[in-house]
């Protein structure tokens, strides 16, 4: 079975972090998302992807030119200009004849894609599209339907708009036939302009409910959640299993089980003062240097991160280039987090 992964986004909402790395390449524990979430198609059954890339296209492309996934045949369509996400898939599915998935490159689910696939051909659609239900459907894609299939749209809905939960989640399966509804050679979006003209050329949507875990990576707060949920056990990675109150350690670091507060995450040559404390909540990257005197929990360190004496880290994402402060809330609803002053925007330092 044949994907296309929409990689090509600036990743606007989620700067500083994306301003040297495409979102779909942030670590996640430590791999890219992208890889993750290929690594996990590749458990059902699909075996050639086309990324479709855009912005910083090189660093994906030289990523797996030098890191293969096994299993997976990896090609790229590359946009000069962006064709936004209609025009991506125009430009890369030219000559797939049978039916294919698309993903937004930026989500983490559990969706079943056996099943999706299964509903999609009960339901005889030309497309199918997965659907959460969310609390907040303002920054999502809503969808209206009626016995399985859509029968409205409304993208970015203003408040008075949502007219239900349920919204898009960035996982589409795609008869080849419709490609031809899709205008060449200029940005299309799926959203706004291909779904509603499928719809009105008579084309059957459906719309397959999915209740499991999802998340749109898509800001600071949501990609400090990921970890979270990860350390959790909410959301299991496809190798790897992490669950709450453990320690999880790569490779060779020098780690005074006294300083750790679990869950933890430490990546590869970690070196952590006998003086520090860090956790619950921390996800450390290769090559950190924790000094004594630090406490460093609710947090994200990227690689070669190092965190000078005394120094006191909480809810923070923090990066060789950048730091972001006042992410506890992530936190808040489940631990004894101090909740930040919701009057005070990301506080964002970049080195
Ligand atoms: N190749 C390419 N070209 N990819 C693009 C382009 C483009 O011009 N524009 C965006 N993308 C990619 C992004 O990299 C991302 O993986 C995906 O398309 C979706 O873009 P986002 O910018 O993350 O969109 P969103 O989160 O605001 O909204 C979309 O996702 C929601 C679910 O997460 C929409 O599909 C919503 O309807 C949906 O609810
Ligand atoms: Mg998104």
């Amino acid at each position: 079975m044949k994907a296309i992964f929409l990689v090509g986004g600036k990743g606007t909402r989620l700067r500083p972090l994306t301003a040297k790395i495409p979102k779909p390449m942030v670590p996640l524990m430590n791999k890219p998302l992208l890889v993750r979430n290929l690594e996990r198609v590749v458990q059902y059954g699909v075996d050639e992807v086309i990324l479709c890339t855009g912005y910083k296209s090189s660093m994906i492309e030289s990523y797996f030119m030098k890191n293969k996934i096994d299993g997976l045949q990896i090609r790229f369509a590359f946009e000069d200009s962006p064709l936004g996400t209609g025009g991506a898939i125009k430009n890369a599915a030219q000559d797939l004849t049978e039916e294919f998935f698309v993903f937004n490159a930026d989500i983490l689910n559990r969706i079943d894609l056996r099943q999706m696939a299964r509903f999609h051909k009960r339901m005889k659609a030309d497309v199918t599209i997965a659907v959460t239900s969310v609390e907040d459907p303002s920054s999502y894609g809503v969808i209206e339907q009626k016995n399985g299939y859509a029968l409205r749209f409304k993208e970015k809905p203003r408040l008075s708009e949502i007219t239900s939960h349920f919204i898009n989640a960035g996982v589409y399966l795609f008869k080849p036939e419709v490609l031809p509804f899709i205008e060449d050679g200029r940005p299309v979006s799926l959203e706004r302009e291909v779904f509603p003209r499928l719809l009105a050329e008579g084309k059957k949507i459906a719309v397959y409910e999915n209740n499991s875990y999802w998340l749109d990576i898509g800001n600071p707060r949501a990609y400090l959640q990921a970890h979270k949920d990860i350390l959790d056990g909410k959301y299991l990675l496809p190798k790897e299993n992490y669950v709450k109150n453990s320690l999880y350690q790569e490779g060779n670091s020098t780690v005074p089980l006294s300083s750790i507060r679990e869950p933890v995450y430490l990546g590869q040559n970690v070196h952590i003062s006998l003086k520090a404390i860090v956790g619950p909540y921390a996800c450390i990257g290769d090559d950190c240097i924790i000094d004594a005197g630090c406490v460093v929990q609710y947090s994200l360190l990227w690689n070669k991160v190092h965190i000078k004496k005394d120094e006191k880290i909480s809810g923070a994402i923090i990066t060789p280039d950048c730091r972001l402060f006042d992410l506890q809330d992530v936190f808040v609803r489940d631990f004894d987090v101090q909740e930040p002053d919701k009057s005070v925007t990301l506080l964002t330092q970049v080195l």
